[in-house]
């Protein structure tokens, strides 16, 4: 018998990497396990997001993290469940994080494989007002034989295991990749606290007339950067210009641009000569997301930005990411 309207084969994130693990080369169940304490964070994340107004958990924490940002409440409680959540999965031997000065090792946990870097709220200026916020993580595999060393994470994009983030906005969305796969998107289902897929096999748009820039930094920019935001004001080949879209939460334009297409950027300009954004946390796992996705993502030298290795954990880049199309005329414009 047919029953139309109940699914009753849903495809839970567990049920997705149960059937991954067939075809992906981490086999062991160790990365599944990582995953479970991953997304155990996101949900707790996200609860304390939604309940923050109500318990008290707005605002300013009073101190600031290295990259100098003013850290609110929730920065300071999102990078302690993570870090937590890391621990205690048995499978995680060292976390980079925004919050956190240093690397953190967890050298008691001699089966771990994996070392994961993540901003643990992306847009975190953004909590008070209720704007959409999220996750960002990139996980990296030990090299052969070590036990979790600094050189296990300050490794270039290219070599990720698995990246993503999540968006906790009117739902809580999760997007993740892994190392030359594709690029599926859940959707936290409150009553079952499970995430389903609902965005499977996503690809981003060939190109699409949307901007994404904080352009109050338009003072700051070079030339190139001027001209090129400029040129999208007037009339494209359909006689029509860009539109322009910047909520201030990465998590929130990435997803948007991953669905609808476009270009979001975060330049190097004359205040921040080597971009705002940091490449472990915040560059690179969105690049390898844009990448499987068949978009693009460039630093503001233009080189691809999974091939940008960090010197320091919490160095930044300048990033171009979005469409294909998109950004290949980024690039022409700049090589001009
Ligand atoms: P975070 O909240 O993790 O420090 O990241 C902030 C980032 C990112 O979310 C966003 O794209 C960008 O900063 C916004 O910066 P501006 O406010 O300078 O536009
Ligand atoms: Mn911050
Ligand atoms: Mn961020
Ligand atoms: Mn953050």
């Amino acid at each position: 018998a047919e029953s139309a309207t109940v699914n009753t084969s849903i495809v839970t994130l567990t049920r997705f990497l149960t059937e991954e693990q067939a075809k992906f080369k981490e086999a062991t169940g160790d990365f599944t396990l990582l995953c479970h304490a991953l997304q155990f964070s996101f949900k707790a994340i996200s609860y304390y997001i939604r309940r923050a107004t109500l318990v008290n958990l707005t605002g300013l924490a009073g101190t600031s993290n290295t990259t100098g940002d003013d850290q609110k409440k929730l920065d300071v409680i999102g990078n302690d469940i993570f870090v937590e959540a890391m621990r205690s999965s048995g499978k995680c031997a060292l976390v980079v994080s925004e919050e956190e000065e240093e690397v953190i090792f967890f050298k008691d946990k001699t089966n771990a494989r994996y070392a994961v870097a993540c901003d643990p709220i992306d847009g975190s200026s953004n909590l008070d007002a209720g704007v959409s916020v999220g996750t960002i993580f990139g996980i990296h595999k030990l090299a052969e034989g070590s036990t979790g060393t600094k050189e296990d994470i300050l490794k270039p994009g290219s070599e990720l295991l698995a990246a993503g983030f999540t968006m906790y906005g009117a739902s809580a969305q999760l997007v993740i990749t892994m190392k030359g796969g594709t690029v599926n998107g859940f959707t936290l289902d409150n009553s079952f606290g499970e995430f389903i897929l609902t965005h499977p096999n996503m690809k981003i748009p060939k190109s699409r007339a949307i901007y994404s820039v904080n352009e109050g930094n338009s003072l700051y920019w070079e030339e190139t950067t001027k001209d090129y935001f400029n040129s999208l004001k007037f009339a494209q080949e359909d006689g029509k210009p860009y539109s322009s879209r910047y909520i201030g939460s990465m998590v929130a334009d990435a997803y948007r641009t991953l669905l609808y297409g476009g270009i979001f950027a975060y330049p190097a300009d004359k205040k921040s000569p080597k971009g705002k954004l940091r490449i472990l946390y915040e560059c690179a796992p969105m690049a390898m997301v844009f990448e499987n996705a068949g978009g693009q993502a460039v630093d503001s030298k233009m080189n691809r930005m999974m091939e940008v290795v960090p010197e320091h954990i919490h160095d930044r880049a300048g990033i171009f990411m979005g469409s294909h199309d998109e950004v290949e005329k980024v690039k022409k414009f700049y090589k001009q």
